[in-house]
């Protein structure tokens, strides 16, 4: 996925290089196994052994005995403090392979890591605790591990010290995960019986278990068939545009499929011009040929314009280029992911902006089960489709899982919330064109004699948006303008009615009267919206729909206390008794504007002279025109 940390270049695409992923929940044993298997491997140096000695003196849990899980829990606290995305990749060798291993911490809420470390892998260890067998967190990260199209599994039966090498405990756990495994349609289950903690069946075969007759973890880990990274047609998303000077013009980013050679014909996309690749250039000099994980420059037979996020593909094999998918999503925050909300994704070398449709389904993780969504929670993975501001070049996942995967990221807080595959693009989003217009917004406005605008009144229920919003519509018919009216309650008897006050419909609400009065501005009209609209987001959303210029934000700010107090619909009553839930300001948030256009203090203030001030401001802009003015 877009998270490159741990990457490191192959110098010609050579393959004896592992890439694998620990999976467990709390206390499974992960930090030992890792510990152990770096021991094993002898991939710690004097300094690190001598260190862990005393530490396991001093801290650790098995007296005299080394205690492992000091060790990476030691190389833990070197991670960076602040960073989103907490994986520790750590590198080894034995003879035989060079390993990495994405190390991503246990808990729930880290869905996000172990995306991250999958996304790269080329098989998962999951670890179980022999005593506990099968848990809901197996099952999750079992799920996540086929959807990133890991073929690879290793089931890591640990701490079968604690069952008694119990043959039949093992081959009961087994049979259950290559069950649940066959569902998902994992290829390669490898069930091995270890303890972590003595090193049975880390690296050799363990006298506790004469009966087992697989290969130790690591041995299997150093035969494992690992799939060539340059299968597949060229594809090199333009990381950056190279150009030092009016001689050298070169692009510049990671193969991320196949190979390249001058010669070869190319197509960029999304200008779909083809050229050839001239040179392949980098810091040791020439290459004759790149593949798939190399990042090169390449310059090319033609002058053409490309610039960064653009896709240079083989010009006999290119990727499709769409802005509507059908998408799984794996959502890593708090905060549910909410339809139509807009979000940043994303894909390649270009970040876009995007929102989601309705969850078509959520997985359950234990049954495999597809549940009815309207939002997707904290860990939950669902499939929904994906609009993005404009077209990219991308591969189905299943072909290609760096051109076909994306990340979610929140516009206000830069969070990662979540993650996604490609499945394919909806053909909607090729067949539906843009309509030219004859009479258009210009002509309108000439012939209304004002500019179009929206006028967003935003604040809590009672604070006297609708009061002010009647008075300034008035006002400016008065001065002859065509105007429109959009009312919270109004619009919730028929564009809404379907609507009710969770935080989805909410931002569904906020969408549509963004859409309509998108619309209304289109047609030339003043529009003037009076809702709660409590989400920074989706009023951001409303202002970038219509534009630079056309959206004035007016917060009518009346505190809480005295909106309960006037409470003119008896609501914040039925709030507070608990008859009526999700009510903004009492168990439902009220965002407000950090910088509105407008900032009408009600309480020093009339509707009168509000809307007074909004009409002003009008003018002010060029929008309306008072007599003689
Ligand atoms: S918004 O949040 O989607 O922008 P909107 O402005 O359309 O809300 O509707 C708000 C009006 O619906 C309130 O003025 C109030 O009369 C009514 N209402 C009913 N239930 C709620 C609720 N749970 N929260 C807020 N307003 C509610």
């Amino acid at each position: 996925m877009a998270a490159d940390a741990g990457r490191t270049e192959l110098p010609g695409g050579s393959v004896d290089l592992l890439r694998f992923i620990t999976c467990g929940s709390v206390d499974d044993g992960k930090s030992t196994l890792i510990g152990r298997l770096l021991y094993e491997a002898q991939a710690l140096g004097e300094d690190q052994l001598r260190l862990l000695g005393e530490d396991s003196r001093r801290f650790g849990t098995q007296g005299e005995a080394l205690d492992f899980a000091l060790l990476v829990d030691g190389l833990s606290a070197e991670r960076q403090q602040g960073i989103t995305i907490d994986v520790a990749y750590r590198h080894f060798a034995t003879p035989r392979r060079r390993f990495i291993v994405a190390d991503t911490p246990g808990h729930e809420q880290y869905t996000r890591n172990m995306v991250t470390g999958a996304s790269t892998a080329d098989l998962a260890v999951i670890l179980v605790d022999a005593r506990k067998g099968l848990l809901t967190q197996t099952h999750r990260h079992s799920v996540i591990v086929s959807l990133l199209g890991i073929r690879q599994v290793v089931l890591a039966v640990n701490k079968m010290d604690l069952v008694g090498w119990s043959r039949d405990v093992f081959q009961a756990i087994e049979r259950d995960y290559r069950e649940f495994a066959g569902r998902l349609g994992i290829p390669q289950v490898t069930a091995i019986p270890l303890s972590a903690l003595g090193g049975d069946n880390v690296s050799g075969a363990s006298a506790h278990t004469p009966w087992y007759h697989g290969p130790a973890l690591l041995e299997h880990l150093e035969n494992v068939a690992i799939a060539t990274p340059a299968a597949g047609p060229l594809r090199m998303p333009v990381q950056w545009v190279n150009r030092p000077d009016a001689e050298f013009r070169g692009f510049s980013g990671r193969l991320l499929g196949g190979r390249a050679r001058p010669g070869d014909a190319v197509r960029v996309l999304p200008s779909a011009r083809e050229t050839r690749i001239a040179r392949i250039v980098t810091w040791d000099g020439d290459l004759a040929e790149a593949v798939a994980g190399q990042s090169v420059t390449l310059t090319l037979a033609d002058e053409i314009d490309i610039s960064r996020g653009d896709v240079i593909a083989a010009a006999d094999d290119p990727p499709g280029l769409a802005d509507q998918f059908e998408a799984t999503v794996i959502w890593m925050a708090e905060q549910p992911m909410l339809p139509g909300r807009p979000y940043l994704v994303k894909l390649g070398a270009s970040t876009l902006g995007a929102s989601f449709g309705q969850p078509k389904y959520a997985l359950d993780v234990n049954s495999l089960e597809h549940l009815a969504a309207r939002t997707l929670e904290l860990n939950q993975t669902g499939v929904c489709n994906l609009g993005l501001d404009h077209a990219v070049a991308f591969d189905p996942y299943g072909e290609n899982r760096d051109m076909g995967s994306f990340i979610v990221i929140d516009r206000f807080s830069n969070q990662t919330v979540g993650a996604g595959l490609l499945h394919f693009a909806l053909r909607r989003s090729q067949n539906i064109h843009w309509q030219a217009l004859e009479v258009d917004k210009q002509a309108r406005t000439r012939q209304n004699g004002h500019r179009p605008c929206v006028l967003w009144l935003t604040g809590l229920s009672g604070s006297g948006k609708s009061t002010i919003a009647n008075i300034v519509e008035r006002q400016l018919h008065a001065l002859g303008a065509r105007t429109y009216l959009l009312d919270g309650d109004n619009v919730r008897h028929g564009l809404s009615k379907d609507l009710g006050f969770t935080d989805a419909d909410r931002v569904e609400n906020i969408r549509r009267i963004g859409e309509v009065a998108r619309l209304m501005v289109d047609a030339g009209l003043i529009v003037i919206t009076a809702f709660i609209s409590p989400f920074a987001s989706e009023r951001q959303l409303a202002r970038s729909m219509v534009e630079a210029g056309e959206f004035v934000e007016i917060f009518v700010d009346t505190p809480l206390a005295i909106v309960e107090a006037r409470d003119p619909k008896g609501l914040y009553r039925k709030a507070r008794r608990g008859e009526l839930a999700n009510f903004t300001g009492i168990d439902s948030p009220y965002e407000a504007p950090a910088a509105p256009d407008l900032h009408i203090a009600t309480e020093d203030t009339t509707p009168e002279q509000a809307a007074a001030c909004i009409v002003d401001h009008l003018v002010a802009r060029g929008v309306v025109r008072r007599g003689g003015e």
